[in-house]
Parts: structure tokens; C-alpha cells; sequence
């Protein structure tokens, strides 16, 4: 991971005048050039100009070394309409701005001048988040290309100011971890992420007062999770189930919330073996359970007052004489039977017996699970909003509105009884799969059959949103951490 910056707020007593320095202009006000001196202020104005620079929203300039001052450089960049900016737009601006920032600046101060302490901290988070990049397996670097440095950008504001951006970065901080250990995780090579591996990361959790439960293949197996095994049967790697624990509440006996990720270390597709064809992005198809575990680091961090149960399956789907395959009936740890058809429909065959696990062990308040699970949600919804089915309205208009403020969208998709009838079998009380209309509706469908109780339960197919998606302001690594952000704050704005 190439090194992330320290953050620092400080109250303002002088402009810094050495390393980078970047100023906000405002679209509708005069560059905030108060400070600067006379030289460097008509310096400014003059590139601005030069530029045809009027402060939108992602544009800026760029001064090399501004007369008159010991800077090596001096940003301007444009944050739009002051009136009109969000959260969004304040977290957004905090990445555009670092990506301004040249390689060899170690010291970057940002007057933040008329932003609020929130604000300031959006930007910061912002920029922490931009700063992630996996290249942990680069050993060689272009012709004169330097390794990236360390930076401590200094968010130079009012003292009040100072100090409420401090306080308010705190969980931010924990949540932008929390975001960085998703991406990490779905980056990560198969070869050096299998279950076992992903297993004894989430460990790590530990040091933050979360207690992890390890369910190995061993345990599984006396427990029936018949379904999740055969998923890894093929594969020399032994399935494991993590349950995760933050007793966050002050009733350490309230009841809890639930969040389920699959976690497909890799998926070949098994017997029915997926083309060639890109079959190395399959290592992200642990997306979900990333998810789940990045969320558990950003709400222990911020020590959320709330009882959570973070549960993930992690297996391997391989093809092997020893797989299991089309014609297979497995039975579920439901009891509930299924008639395998496709191999490759394996991940609603994790999920299967997790759910059922947590949703009878734990008797949660409400399940969301979150999974990489069909192609098909990316033919509908592509890369922009993730897919949502439910059973309970309020749950998924909540998931819903907190993905306008993160800006992790999702798009609620039907179920009905029709639908759920396609996944019906000749020979067991039903099919790995639906065949290819409707195939996340089918896919969410067969997940329905295992929340027990009619529990509220949202599910979000993240196979358009978890990886390969395009680039942003604050995210530019393949594995996108996407759900952390978005649950975090569904917890933080109903549940705690
Ligand atoms: N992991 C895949 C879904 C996927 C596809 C994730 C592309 C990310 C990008 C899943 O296990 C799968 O193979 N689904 C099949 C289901 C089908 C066999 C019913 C699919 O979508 O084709
Ligand atoms: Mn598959
Ligand atoms: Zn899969």
C-alpha cells in the first residue's frame, strides 16, 4: 500500500510558507487570497485569468513557485457554488484535491477559510481515501519515476474550526480504514487471499474490541452447513465462516443487527467452468464479505453504540474431481433441500446457509447482505447503482436515502411469489438457479428462502459496484470498498 498522509487540523496563525499551499476560490466570491501577499495575490489573479479560471467545482490552477514566498507550490482550486455544496461535494473536493498533488510535496498545508469544522473534515476524509493504492506488488518503477512519500496535509482554519474538524474526523478516519481494509481485501491475489487467509485478517479486528468467531471446515461440517461446503469441496483450500461481534450498546444483551457478506475467494464457476475471459477479476468475489468487514473496523473504530453481528463465507469454488456438481441435491443447513444446476451459481449457496445461521442463532433486528453475485445486475444497473431487493419497505428506503448522501447508490429491484417460482425443482424443493431472464431477481429470490421468519432483510448485489468500477475523486484502486461508507451511515443515522 503505497503510504497514506497524516492529517493534521491547525488553527491559523501565519500562511505557511514552505512546501504546497492550496487556497478554495469560490464561483461566486473572489479567490480567498486574504493572507497572501500583495506579489502573490497578483499572481494569482493574472493565472486565473490566463486560465480562464472562475472557480468550478474540480477546475484549478497551479502556481510553481509563487514569487515573494518560499511555497513550491500554490493550488487554487475551484469548489463551485459554495451555497449549493453537500457532503458529497466537501468529501469529493478533499480527493480532487489531493490528485493535484505532485509526488514530491511532503508538506501541504489547505487553508480551508470560510468551511466548517464538518466540512473540513469531509475534505480530509476525502483526501486519505484518494490515497489509497495497491501496489504492493510493484517492485520496479518507470525511468525516474520516485516513490511515492509520505504527506502530512495541515487543514489550516479558524480555532474553532480546528478543533470541531478534529473531533469530527475521528470516526471518519476509522470509517476511511474501514474502507481502505474492504479495498485491500478485494484486491488481494487469490492465491495469497483463500479462505483461511481472509480468515485470520479479520482477526486483526481484535485490537479494536470486536470479538471474532472462527467457524472452521471442520466445525461446519458438524454443524451442516451442507450447502456452503459443497461450494468448497472442490478446492484444496478449507472453508471457513467468520462471525464477527461489536456489542457496541450499552445493553450488551439488546438485540443486534446483522450484516452477511459472500465471500468467494475465487470462482472459477467450479464444473461449469466460467470462460477464460477475465476470469482473474473472479478474485474480487469476495467483495461482500470485504464489505462486511471493512464496516466492522469503521464501527468498532468509532466505537458505535450498537450491537452488531457481522457474518461472512469465505470459500473457494474450484473444478476437481472431488467438486461438487450439475445433478448434486445438497441439504442445506435449513433442512431445506437444492438441486444443483450450475456450479457457478455458488454464491447464493453460501449465503444460503449463512443466513440461516445468523438469522436463527441471533434473531436480529434486520439482516443486510451484500454479495457479487450475478452478471446480470450489471446488464441492468451497470457500475452506478447496486442492486436492491427486500422484504420490509422502510429497511430499503433507509438503505436507499443514505446512498444519495454517500453517494453508493443502490436501485430496488422486485421480488414476487412469480419470480420465486422459477426457481423451483423437479427433484428437490428447489434450484441453484432460475436460468437467464431475470437472473439477480432469481438469484435474490432463492436468498428470501433462507431468512427465517420473515425477518426484515435487505440484500444488495454489489457485482457492478465492488470492483473494476470506473475511478473517482476518492477512489482509484480496482476494489472500491463500495457499501462501507453507505452502511456506516445507515447504522450512524437509525440504528444507534
Ligand atoms: N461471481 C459471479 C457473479 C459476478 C459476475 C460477479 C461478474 C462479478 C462480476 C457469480 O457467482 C456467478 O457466476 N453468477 C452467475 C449466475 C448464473 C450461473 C445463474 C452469473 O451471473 O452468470
Ligand atoms: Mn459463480
Ligand atoms: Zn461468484
Amino acid at each position: 500500500m503505497a503510504p497514506l498522509p497524516t492529517i493534521q487540523f491547525a488553527a491559523l496563525s501565519t500562511i505557511p510558507n514552505e512546501g504546497a499551499l492550496v487556497i478554495f476560490a469560490d464561483e461566486a466570491a473572489e479567490i480567498a487570497v486574504q493572507g497572501l501577499n500583495a506579489e502573490t495575490s497578483a499572481q494569482v489573479s493574472r493565472a486565473a485569468k490566463a486560465n480562464e479560471f472562475t472557480g468550478k467545482s474540480g477546475k484549478s490552477i497551479e502556481i510553481l513557485a509563487p514569487a515573494g514566498t518560499q511555497l513550491s507550490r500554490l493550488i487554487v482550486v475551484g469548489i463551485g457554488k459554495r451555497a449549493e455544496a453537500k457532503k458529497l461535494n466537501w468529501l469529493n473536493l478533499g480527493g480532487a484535491l489531493y490528485s493535484k498533488l505532485p509526488c514530491a510535496d511532503t508538506k501541504v498545508a489547505i487553508l480551508t477559510g470560510a468551511c466548517s469544522g464538518d466540512e473540513v473534515a469531509l475534505i480530509a476524509q476525502g483526501a486519505y481515501l484518494r490515497a489509497y493504492n495497491f501496489d504492493n506488488y510493484k517492485t520496479k518503477r518507470k525511468d525516474g519515476e520516485k516513490a511515492p512519500v509520505a504527506k502530512t496535509l495541515s487543514f489550516v482554519s479558524a480555532v474553532d474550526v480546528a478543533k470541531a474538524a478534529n473531533d469530527t474526523f475521528a470516526p471518519l478516519k476509522g470509517q476511511a480504514d474501514g474502507v481502505l481494509l474492504a479495498r485491500e481485501l478485494v484486491n488481494l491475489p487469490p492465491n495469497v487471499l483463500g479462505p483461511v487467509e481472509f480468515a485470520t485478517r479479520t482477526k486483526d479486528l481484535e485490537k479494536l474490541g470486536v470479538k471474532v468467531e472462527i467457524l472452521s471446515q471442520a466445525k461446519l461440517t458438524e454443524m451442516g452447513f451442507g450447502s456452503l461446503l459443497a461450494v468448497g469441496r472442490g478446492s484444496e483450500k478449507d472453508s471457513q465462516v467468520v462471525i464477527m461481534h461489536w456489542n457496541g450498546a450499552a445493553d450488551k444483551a439488546a438485540q443486534p443487527i446483522c450484516f452477511v457478506g459472500k465471500g468467494v475467494t475465487f470462482d472459477t464457476g467450479g464444473i461449469s467452468i466460467k470462460p477464460s475471459n477475465s476470469m482473474e477479476d473472479m478474485k474480487g468475489d469476495m467483495g461482500g464479505a470485504a464489505c462486511v468487514t471493512g464496516l466492522m473496523h469503521a464501527l468498532a473504530s468509532r466505537k458505535a453504540p450498537v450491537n452488531v453481528i457481522g457474518a461472512i463465507g469465505l470459500v473457494e469454488n474450484m473444478p476437481d474431481g472431488t467438486a461438487y456438481r450439475p445433478g448434486d441435491i445438497l441439504t442445506s443447513l435449513s433442512g431445506q433441500t437444492i438441486e444443483v444446476v450450475n456450479t457457478d451459481a455458488e454464491g447464493r449457496l453460501v449465503l444460503a446457509d449463512v443466513l440461516w445461521h445468523v438469522g436463527t442463532t441471533y434473531k436480529p433486528k434486520f439482516i443486510v447482505d451484500l454479495a457479487t453475485l450475478t452478471g446480470a445486475i450489471l446488464v441492468a444497473l451497470g457500475t452506478e447503482h447496486a442492486g436492491l431487493f427486500g422484504n420490509n419497505d422502510e429497511l430499503a428506503q433507509r438503505i436507499t436515502a443514505a446512498g444519495l448522501e454517500t453517494g453508493e447508490k443502490v436501485w430496488r429491484l422486485p421480488l414476487s411469489a412469480d419470480y420465486d417460482k422459477l426457481t423451483d425443482s423437479k427433484f428437490a424443493d428447489m434450484k441453484n438457479s432460475g436460468g437467464r431472464n431475470a437472473g439477480s431477481i432469481t438469484a435474490a429470490q432463492f436468498l428470501q428462502r433462507f431468512i427465517p421468519d420473515n425477518i426484515p432483510w435487505v440484500h444488495l448485489d454489489v457485482a457492478g459496484t465492488a470492483m473494476d468500477s470506473p475511478a473517482s475523486d476518492i477512489n482509484t484502486s480496482w476494489g472500491s470498498g463500495w457499501g462501507v461508507r453507505l452502511l456506516d451511515q445507515v447504522v450512524a443515522n437509525y440504528y444507534q
